[in-house]
């Protein structure tokens, strides 16, 4: 191939989107006297959920908004969870909850997901906001799809009329990227392990989102030339060599030689997802106070 794919720097957006937030942190502080402020919540002691929320934690400090951290112990029974739910949603200082995902089985996520106030719910994982999304009001936006619109939109200005493939039907990524893709006027279809066919579906696609967490499962003779690739897995895997190795959901050295863009695994989804859980935690205290959309 000699036309260049642009390998889309997640890194350098997510680096750019923070500065910007750290900017308007300190407008707000200094305008209106409101130091946005997020709760994160983690049970149990899973390793790479650990290491998801001391990252969140790092990154809520740099930006200058407030940071407030809850471990509790895997055996914590679900009505205490919910009783802290309850004090963070009357905390005037929290304007963003996050309880990290996946709970102990002992736990209903769903039960824990309701009981977030919706304007607080920087997830955007509660019904009301999952029904605001779909029906065109404003609510708050998963993080991970509204970062992956952000690169698509820098990436290819005016979505309308593209056809887009999301690989994936979660409640996290696949359905909410999906409605975003709507509201940008894409023709989306959403694939899934029942869908026939898949290669000949995702050649149709000017636009692949793969969120589907099976290392490398999309090849490079699936994409239509000229495609751009947002690539949402983040999956762990062993060499021939025992060495271990992230890897995305696309063959990566396949898909560069045919897409017009691609994100790379790690740098690309992955950085944006903190900093967009920054920016709506950001647009969460403007609203809670009253104040000015932040336009971000
Ligand atoms: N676990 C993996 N991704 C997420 C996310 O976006 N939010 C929460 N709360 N937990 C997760």
């Amino acid at each position: 191939m000699t036309t260049k794919t642009k390998i889309i720097d997640g890194n350098a957006f997510s680096a750019r989107l923070r500065d910007t937030l750290t900017q308007k942190v300190h407008e707000m502080r200094d305008s209106h006297h409101v130091t946005p402020g997020l709760a994160v919540v983690l049970v149990g002691e899973d390793p790479a959920s650990q290491v998801y929320v001391r990252t969140k934690h790092k990154r809520t400090i740099e930006v200058g908004m407030k940071s407030f951290m809850h471990t509790l112990p895997a055996d914590t029974p679900e009505h205490e969870l919910l009783t802290l739910i309850a004090g963070l949603n009357k905390d005037p200082e929290v304007h963003g909850i996050l309880v990290q995902l996946p709970v102990p089985k002992h736990i209903d996520s769903q039960k824990i997901i309701e009981a977030i106030d919706p304007a607080k719910d920087v997830d955007g994982f509660h019904p009301i906001n999952v029904g605001r999304l779909a029906s065109g009001g404003e609510g708050m936006v998963p993080c991970t799809p509204l970062g992956s619109m952000m690169l698509l939109k820098d990436c290819l200005g005016k979505l309308g009329g593209l056809d887009a493939v999301v690989i994936g039907r979660s409640n996290i990524v696949g359905k909410p990227m999906a409605h975003l893709l709507l509201k940008e006027s894409c023709t989306v279809t959403i694939a899934h392990s029942q869908t026939r066919d898949l290669p000949e579906v995702v050649r149709r696609a000017d636009i692949v989102v793969a969120a589907v967490g099976k290392a490398e499962m999309v090849r490079g003779d699936w994409l239509k030339p000229g495609c751009t690739v947002i690539d949402v897995g983040i999956n762990r895997i062993e060499l021939p060599d025992g060495t271990k190795k992230l890897v995305g959901d696309v063959a990566f050295d396949e898909a560069v030689k045919v897409a017009g863009a691609i994100t790379p695994v790690p740098g690309g989804v992955g950085p944006m997802t903190i900093a967009v859980l920054l920016r709506n935690t950001l647009v969460a205290a403007a609203r809670l106070h009253n104040l000015p959309d932040p336009g971000v």
